[in-house]
């Protein structure tokens, strides 16, 4: 694809982006140093080996999407306007944007013609788009691109749904989903963590918006295609911009938060969400600072959403698998909302990095729930989260690049590198740095650390020296003697799990004392004996029957499901962990109901271990199943599952 004439040369700068910094050196540089290069990276490679843009040269600043949803077309048409500002001195010529998969038909330079070419594909990044700027423009002055563009039918970052595909089979729908690099597959930019852009959004559609920005009131009333403005005033990376369209309703679940989902399942949402919402907002607060961006809402979406959640701003995406009726599922939420601060006011620059955005995410969900549910909840879950650390370690070996704390994504897919680790690793090291300094003191670091670095993104060395200047500067000699012995080189670069903490298992020890009962083989059970549990404990169970070895008999395992309700249950974190102990077992009588549960479901954390098990006891059937639902999945879990079941 070519602009009015083509380039004749090739770009020095675009070669400068295959470097990737990891100097030894750039953990010890000074904070003065460290603050100049978040505050805009000028001519320093970029640190983010994930983008193909030259975001080193020109930095985004301003985004303005206009598009139409188009349904029967299957497609977003319109355009994105750029304001950006040049950080050198008149040196770069050319400015290089992601793209993946976008018909782009014409770009604008301040209003004029310009050169500009979609270059040829480099995996998995997409294509990138070159601008010519002949004359450079002076440091600090901006220009404005202005990008005529229609998504494409291999768009990976769009869901659409016809009618039949939702919930009241009346209307189509489309959500969008962006992280990890999946906003060049929508709209032409810079798309890496290490760059934040103002929003501004304009959407034309003849159902209902939501985006991830604070709604602008507009004269839509009226019937047919209505315009839906919304600003998004607080910096964001590209991977959160994020917008959805379909028959929604819209209920109240707190003092500032409303839930959207489907007409004919607001009810269920609303009374699920409603208990909990201004409770984590409360904890969450005191725990960081204030909530910096008004509302705070949650899009439930249609069930083949890849995640449990996205922290889309203004509105969490997140799957109608936790809304089970039980309220036990609410945790997504928590973590959610934590990332208001962890990820979005403060960024990963990179995947590399993306512990920061996750484990530190993952820290402040479990003390939410320890400060609504006592104490020995934060424990209880990171038990869970390290039997998910263990499996995932496990699953990629234990000298694997992806399992340590950064890790090397040149020439990787972030989709690749996906798993338990930044969550719980990243956990497990703001836990243990947490003990090291003592709760007290610890606590007094994280709203530091959170204004320090609000609406900007940092490396795990800025985190480092974060850290080290916060108490070395604290006046207790002691915490300084301590926090002088931690071992940055190993926690960070270390493969394999981390030293594991002695944990309080007062909300386990009856779980697992349970399933040792199971290992007897004439343990009669009895519906009482998980009576007393919440869904949580049921689940640690479950986890601690799929790892006997030998595992349970077809016969004892069916037992185990019929006489705890498991099989029936609407719990699907139960039902599906109950159904890998079934596949395990080789008990056949459950396949029906796990072939269903593939083709309703697309949150990759269930169907990614039921494919695995179910090809080890019956590959045709996963194929097929994998075949008959290939459309329904989202393009991340479709293309994980066909690399899980070698399709790819
Ligand atoms: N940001 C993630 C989801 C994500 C990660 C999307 C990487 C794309 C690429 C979200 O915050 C998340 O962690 N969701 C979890 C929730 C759980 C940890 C409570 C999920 O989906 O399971
Ligand atoms: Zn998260």
């Amino acid at each position: 694809m070519r602009g009015p004439s083509s380039f004749t040369k090739d770009s020095f700068l675009f070669k400068s982006l295959q470097v990737t910094i990891r100097s030894p050196s750039w953990s010890s540089r000074s904070p003065s140093q460290l603050r100049q290069y978040s505050l805009g990276p000028s001519k320093m490679a970029p640190r983010d080996p994930n983008t193909l843009s030259n975001y080193n040269c020109w930095l985004t600043r301003h985004t303005t999407v206009d598009f139409k949803v188009n349904f029967e077309k299957q497609r977003l048409e319109g355009s994105v306007s750029l304001k950006l500002e040049s950080l050198t001195d008149k040196e770069s010529k050319e400015i290089v944007l992601d793209t993946n998969f976008l018909t782009v038909t014409s770009v604008k330079l301040d209003s004029s013609e310009f050169p500009w070419e979609i270059r040829d594909r480099v995996e998995p990044y997409g294509a990138p788009l070159y601008i010519s700027v002949p004359d450079g423009v002076t440091k600090g002055e901006s220009v404005k691109l202005d990008i005529v563009l229609e998504t494409t039918s291999k768009c990976l970052g769009l869901q659409w749904m016809t009618p039949e595909q939702t919930g009241n089979k009346k209307h189509p729908y489309v959500y969008s989903q962006c992280q990890a690099i999946l906003a060049r597959s929508i709209f032409p930019c810079q798309d890496t963590p290490d760059v934040k852009s103002t929003f501004t959004f304009n959407i034309t559609s003849r159902l209902p918006v939501v985006a991830s920005g604070v709604p602008v009131p507009s004269d839509t009333a009226g019937e047919g295609e209505k315009l839906f403005q919304f600003e998004q005033k607080v910096p964001i990376p590209s991977y959160l911009f994020a917008l959805a369209s379909g028959d929604l309703a819209f209920a109240p679940i707190g003092k500032n938060s409303v839930v959207a989902t489907g007409p004919e399942a607001i009810d269920g949402a609303q009374w699920e969400l409603k208990g909990d919402m201004d409770k984590f907002l409360d904890v969450a607060q005191k725990l960081v600072f204030d909530y910096q961006w008004g509302e705070y809402n949650v899009l439930v979406l249609p069930p083949s959403f890849a995640y449990g959640g996205m922290e889309n701003p203004i509105f969490t995406f997140a799957t109608p698998t936790i809304i089970s009726g039980d309220r036990q599922n609410v945790d997504v939420i928590a973590h959610e909302l934590s990332h208001s601060w962890s990820g979005n006011l403060v960024s990963t620059c990179s995947w590399e990095h993306f512990w920061l955005n996750e484990g530190w995410t993952t820290y402040l969900e479990r003390r939410i729930g320890a400060a609504l549910h006592g104490e020995p909840q934060f424990d209880f879950s990171a038990i869970i989260g390290w039997k998910a650390l263990e499996d995932s370690v496990k699953l990629f070996g234990d000298d694997h690049e992806f399992t340590k704390l950064i890790v090397s994504h040149k020439g990787v897919d972030p989709e690749d590198a996906f798993s338990s680790v930044p969550y719980e690793k990243g956990f497990h090291f703001l836990y243990y740095l947490d003990r090291l300094v003592g709760r007290e003191h610890f606590d007094k670091f994280i709203p530091h650390y959170f204004q320090t670095w609000a609406r900007k993104s940092l490396d795990s060395f800025e985190f480092k020296q974060t850290f080290l200047d916060f108490f070395n500067g604290y006046g207790n000699e002691e915490i300084k003697e301590r926090i002088a012995q931690i071992p940055w080189e190993e926690r960070f670069y270390k493969p394999g799990l981390p030293p594991k903490p002695d944990f309080d298992t007062s909300y386990v020890d009856s779980c697992l004392a349970l399933a040792e009962k199971w290992k007897q083989e004439e343990y009669k059970p009895d519906a009482k004996d998980i009576e007393p549990f919440t869904a949580n404990q049921t689940l640690v169970f479950l986890q601690a029957v799929q790892d006997f070895s030998p595992s349970l008999s077809a016969e004892r395992s069916h037992l185990l499901g019929t006489t705890y309700n498991i099989s029936s249950s609407k719990n699907v974190e139960l039902k599906s962990a109950y159904y890998v102990i079934a596949l395990k077992a080789g008990d056949k009588r459950e396949l029906p109901g796990i072939v269903e549960l593939l083709g309703g479901v697309g949150r990759m954390k269930f169907v990614r271990p039921l494919y695995r098990h179910l090809n080890a006891v019956d590959r045709d059937l996963a194929v097929k199943t994998f075949e008959k639902n290939k459309n329904f999945y989202p393009s991340t879990t479709k293309s994980q599952l066909a690399k899980d079941l070698s399709l790819k």
